[in-house]
């Protein structure tokens, strides 16, 4: 398939453009590079052996968007770009829902107006908000975000389901994932975070590589087994093969689906810690701090639906993802600066 994927130099983006290009397909990487570097397109270049096409532009330039959809027939839209980072939402609200919520539409107007209605859209656990049931099932409720950035998430997925109830030509994946983490085996690829990473697995990297002098945990009184908070986290390239199967999905022509990508498994911050120590051989000093704002105890999937009608299914466990996200970030000390 022809696949446009926006934001594909990006984290996750960029697994995903590995990921199409070793199945085959063509791929054209939108990106402004406001929050990844060009370089990761290169090194899965090297990697593959093939080269995926490339134009530097922003979602929130329509008349871009409308040439790039005017000269090209794609099978389907894969749309990573977006701002994500949460506290700075906070701080900048207004950039977050324009650069998030305009740029989106703008894509979607492009699209639809050269007729191209295939779509997979980033979602987020955190559109759950404080989950009602764990673990979470993609009937759950969507809940109450406590950040613009989740915000965006979800008016967008409300934005995506009044346009494939209005419009039957639409075909629509939402993955919703939940925290990615590791990168690629090869360690030439993976999260490459400006400034003080804000999420638990970048911050470990970056003290274990004596970047950062100590873990801060956030909170271990918690109600989960031993006080700190618990999550899904799952393999990125696991997240990647959830887009292939995705794309498989489209073909269906289904209508608009929502999958959670997650492992189904809660893992605590200490566990983490701890499997990242054993498997990597390297200490972790941390501190229990206070709470996060906005930090809830638990959250893991229930990745059942995504196995019955995707067939995926998450293959990597936390000691792989720990010994992954560890290659890259000890080969790649700097990120894609070095
Ligand atoms: P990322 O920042 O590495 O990738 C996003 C990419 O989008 C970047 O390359 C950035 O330069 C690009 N971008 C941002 N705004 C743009 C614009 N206006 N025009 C063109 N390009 C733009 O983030 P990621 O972790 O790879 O996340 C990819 C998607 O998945 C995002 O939508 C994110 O919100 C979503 N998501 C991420 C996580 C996570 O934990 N990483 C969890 C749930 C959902
Ligand atoms: C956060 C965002 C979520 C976003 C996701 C992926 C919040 C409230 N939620 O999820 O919207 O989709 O990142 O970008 O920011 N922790 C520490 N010390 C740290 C960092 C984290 O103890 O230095 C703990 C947290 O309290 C949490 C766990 O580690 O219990 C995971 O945190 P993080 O990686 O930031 O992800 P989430 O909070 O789940």
């Amino acid at each position: 398939m022809k696949v446009f994927v926006t934001g594909g130099s990006g984290y996750i983006g960029s697994h995903t453009v590995l990921q199409l290009l070793r199945e085959g397909h063509e791929v054209t990487v939108l990106d402004n590079l406001s929050n990844s570097s060009e370089e990761s397109l290169a090194r899965i270049q090297e990697l593959t052996g093939k080269e995926a096409g490339f134009i530097k532009g922003d979602i929130l330039d329509a008349a871009l968007l409308d040439r790039i959809c005017s000269e090209n027939r794609f099978d389907c839209c894969i749309h990573f770009a977006g701002l994500k980072a949460v506290g700075e939402s906070v701080q900048k609200p207004w950039e977050y829902y324009n650069n998030n919520i305009t740029g989106t539409l703008n894509l979607l107007k492009a699209l639809s107006d050269h007729n191209m209605k295939n779509f997979i859209f980033s979602s987020s656990a955190t559109v759950y908000g404080d989950p009602e049931v764990i673990p979470i099932t993609e009937d759950c409720p969507k809940g109450v975000c406590t950040n613009p950035y989740g915000w965006t998430k979800s008016m967008i997925e409300q934005i995506l389901m009044d346009m494939a109830k209005a419009d039957k030509e639409w075909n629509i994946v939402i993955l919703r994932y939940f925290n990615p983490i590791g990168a690629d085996p090869s360690g030439r690829i993976g999260e490459d975070p400006t400034g003080i990473p804000n999420n638990l697995m970048p911050y470990v990297t970056q003290v274990a590589v004596g970047k950062l002098e100590k873990l801060g945990v956030f909170g271990d009184d918690y109600d989960t087994p031993d006080g700190t908070g618990v999550r899904d986290y799952i393999h990125v390239s696991d997240l990647a093969d959830g887009h292939i199967k995705a794309l498989k999905k489209i073909t269906e022509k289904a209508g608009l689906c929502i999958y959670n990508l997650g492992t189904g498994n809660g893992v605590s911050v200490l566990e983490l810690v701890h499997s990242f120590e054993k498997a990597n051989g390297i200490k972790i000093p941390y501190v229990i701090k206070d709470r996060r704002p906005g930090d809830i105890a638990a959250c893991y999937a229930d990745a059942s639906k995504a196995e019955a009608e995707l067939g995926w299914k998450a293959e990597h466990d936390i000691v792989d993802m720990c010994r992954d996200s560890w290659r890259w970030q000890s080969s790649n000390p700097e990120g894609y600066r070095s």
